[in-house]
């Protein structure tokens, strides 16, 4: 085990990720709808899935890059807990037996084990609903525009040219090559990513320069963390990670960095994309110093 300096960039990392994780799972807790009739198996679903014991990067890259550019967190924080409802939506949809058929999740059984198929559907449906609901509700921000732009971006993020488009090709295979497989990561696990960062860009009103640095950043720590996922599903234990690893993508015959290029030739592209990220965040000077160490941190991950 490695010490950390208490007041190390690194340490700083790990307490804001566990401080942020926490606000993130109270704030949802409060957000997501309650029901009193039998609907209420559907939203019992729907928190077993949004609050189970994910690491909550998203919002958490939402939030610290929002403190960075000193947006009013409140706003940040809804638009944060919409993006967390939509990656929960989309691992529910994952794991069904239809797409990835998978038995575990965050340790525990997936929701449609758990529940069952259609459940698991419906949960996914309502949870992506629900993202539009808070980000569109006036307590999110003033300014019926920003309102607009933060769900207009989120929609696309999700939707045919973001994280459905990616889940599709993933599922069609259709990549054989290098840029194919960075192309289906991009949408499949890029835009969810790149739009943590665009929540307080919106909000804030970056200008182009910030809009550049921070999705730049957000696309290369996107692919980077796909590209450890696919590292982990090949070498990593199930047990630590809460979900299925093994091999599991190799045996479907799924083509990703890890099947094309090897472990080692993987983790290499890691590295690289790991200090691009952190060049891009060289126009905010000390002020970016957690992000940038929080580069490492998420791609050092075990689970
Ligand atoms: C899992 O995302 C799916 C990928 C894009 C690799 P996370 O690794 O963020 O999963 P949770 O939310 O912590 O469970
Ligand atoms: C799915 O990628 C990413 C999503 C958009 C849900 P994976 O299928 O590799 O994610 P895990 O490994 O099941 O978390
Ligand atoms: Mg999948
Ligand atoms: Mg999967
Ligand atoms: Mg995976």
């Amino acid at each position: 085990m490695t010490l950390l300096a208490a007041n190390s960039p690194e340490q700083a990392v790990i307490d804001r990720v566990a401080e942020i994780a926490d606000l993130v799972t109270v704030a949802l807790d409060e957000l997501l709808p309650r029901a009193d009739g039998p609907e209420s198996r559907l939203t019992e679903a729907m928190r077993y899935a949004a609050l189970g014991p994910g690491k909550r990067l998203r919002p958490f890259f939402a939030i610290e890059a929002g403190r960075m550019l000193q947006v009013d967190e409140q706003a940040v924080l809804r638009a944060a807990c919409a993006l967390e409802c939509v990656h929960a939506y989309s691992l529910v949809h994952d794991d069904l037996p239809a797409m990835d058929d998978d038995d575990v999740r965050r340790g525990r059984p997936t929701l449609h084990i758990a529940y069952d198929e259609a459940t698991a559907i419906l949960a996914g449906d309502a949870l992506q609903t629900a993202a539009f609901d808070i980000i569109l509700d006036e307590d999110t921000h003033d300014d019926a525009g920003v309102r607009c732009e933060l769900a207009r971006r989120l929609s696309f993020a999700s939707g045919a040219r973001g994280m459905a488009g990616g889940q599709m090709i993933d599922l069609l295979g259709v990549r054989d090559d290098l840029g194919g497989v960075a192309r289906m990561q991009r949408l499949k696990t890029g835009a969810l990513f790149a739009y943590a960062f665009e929540i307080p860009l919106i909000i804030s009103r970056g200008g182009e320069d910030a809009w550049h640095a921070l999705t730049s950043f957000a696309h290369d720590l996107g692919l980077a963390y796909q590209i450890i996922d696919d590292v982990l599903d090949a070498e990593g234990s199930a047990e630590e990670m809460g979900k299925a690893a093994g091999g599991k993508d190799a045996a479907l015959g799924k083509t990703n960095f890890v099947t094309l290029l090897g472990v080692d030739a993987a983790r290499h592209r890691v590295a690289h994309l790991a200090d691009q990220a952190r060049s891009h965040l060289d126009l905010f000077g000390h002020e970016a110093e957690i992000l940038k160490a929080s580069v490492d941190f998420v791609l050092k991950r075990r689970s």
